[in-house]
């Protein structure tokens, strides 16, 4: 038996950029110098060129980034806060942890990102915020409902145009990312620096520095700060972004090609870095056994809108039937940089078998 056509191989992708992380890596270790210092402020600098904005807090994860990019903007208990049904928990998590609702909004049957109108009638005079995802890289628009926009582009690094449309931009740096750190990492963007420094004092106890035992000042924070071996390795992989995101755009247009007329592919914007490769089809979980015994792996993003989340039953409201008829049928095929043509090509052979 072939060994299995994967969703990710990180392994091979460090092998890619082995001396220069490494490198990195061993000169923070040898630096003595752990936490923050030049090197975090460095990828710090790094990510938000990447997105056009003028400055970035690095901090210990996306999730973290949402929560302290909400604080920031003064969302708290009470508040409403709109979010897409298609995402990753954290979006409607991040919203729960200030105390708020979560208010969940129906997507374009398209492309999974949030659908305008629905966010402007979920609007209600308690709406606080609102958090657009960049759904597997494609730019996500939202109305303009007088609130602030926190956008979250956990998955859309390396796009071009960059995914950024709100007062913070979110970023995650978890390992599978297209920028990714071997362990937790995240970053909020914006071009205020007030609202920068409010979210780096909330993520370092409410400190401008590393004295603990100065007196704190006027908010009660908590570490959430992004470790200087996690930026190493962050920037051994930085120039390698471009080409890695220029590999999956390659290998989504040959998908797109070569793929059945069965497997049909969201839509993305341009310039997307294409984090997932989805598709449509009908009888999704046969299909997905059929290719799991051909040897392709795929994934479910996302089994359920996320109102439907047994963690945010009684927390969070939405009524989403575009989204409950996407998350029957959406499935993710392997889509990395570190995927081979042949391998390309056995899902493209594997698809026509399962749809003959
Ligand atoms: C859309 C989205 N938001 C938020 C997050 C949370 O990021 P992290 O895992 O770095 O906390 C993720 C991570 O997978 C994500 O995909």
């Amino acid at each position: 038996m072939r060994t299995p056509v994967r969703m990710t191989d990180l392994a091979l992708r460090h092998a890619a950029v082995a001396p220069a992380v490494e490198d990195r890596v061993l000169s923070v270790l040898r630096s003595g110098a752990y936490i923050g210092g030049p090197v975090v402020a460095e990828a710090e600098a790094r990510v938000a060129g990447w997105f056009g904005r003028r400055g970035a807090v690095g901090l210990n994860g996306g999730t973290d980034a949402l929560i302290l990019a909400l604080q920031a903007v003064g969302v708290g208990p009470g508040d409403e806060v709109i979010v897409p049904a298609l995402s990753f928990f954290a979006t409607a998590g991040a919203v729960c942890a200030v105390g708020a609702v979560p208010v969940v909004c129906d997507v374009l049957p398209h492309d999974g990102t949030l659908d305008p109108d629905d966010a402007r009638r979920c609007a209600t005079s308690r709406t606080r915020a609102m958090i657009p995802v960049h759904l597997f890289g494609s730019v996500a628009a939202h109305p303009d409902l007088g609130v602030p926009v926190v956008d979250d582009a956990a998955q859309a690094v390396g796009g071009n145009p960059p995914a950024s449309t709100g007062v913070i931009t979110t970023v995650s740096t978890y390992p599978t990312k297209t920028w990714g750190a071997a362990g937790d990492g995240g970053f909020a963007i914006s071009d205020d620096p007030a609202l920068l420094e409010r979210v780096r004092l909330l993520g370092n106890h409410g400190a401008q520095g590393a004295h603990y035992h100065l007196p704190i000042g006027q908010h009660v924070g908590r570490n959430s700060r992004l470790d200087a071996l996690q930026a190493a390795v962050l920037l051994g992989h930085a120039d390698a972004v471009a080409d890695r995101v220029a590999r999956r755009v390659a290998i989504a247009g040959r998908y797109d090609e070569a793929l059945p007329a069965a497997f049909r592919p969201l839509a993305r914007s341009a310039g997307s870095p294409v984090h997932q490769y989805a598709v449509r089809i009908a009888d999704r979980d046969a299909v997905r056994a059929r290719l799991r015994e051909l040897g392709i792996e795929t994934a479910i993003y996302y089994p359920r809108p996320l109102q439907e989340q047994p963690a945010l039953a009684g927390r969070a409201r939405g009524h989403t039937p575009v989204a409950a008829a996407m998350c029957e049928a959406l499935l993710a095929l392997p889509i990395h940089d570190a995927l081979s043509d042949e391998e390309v090509e056995r899902v493209v052979d594997a698809a026509a078998l399962v749809t003959r």
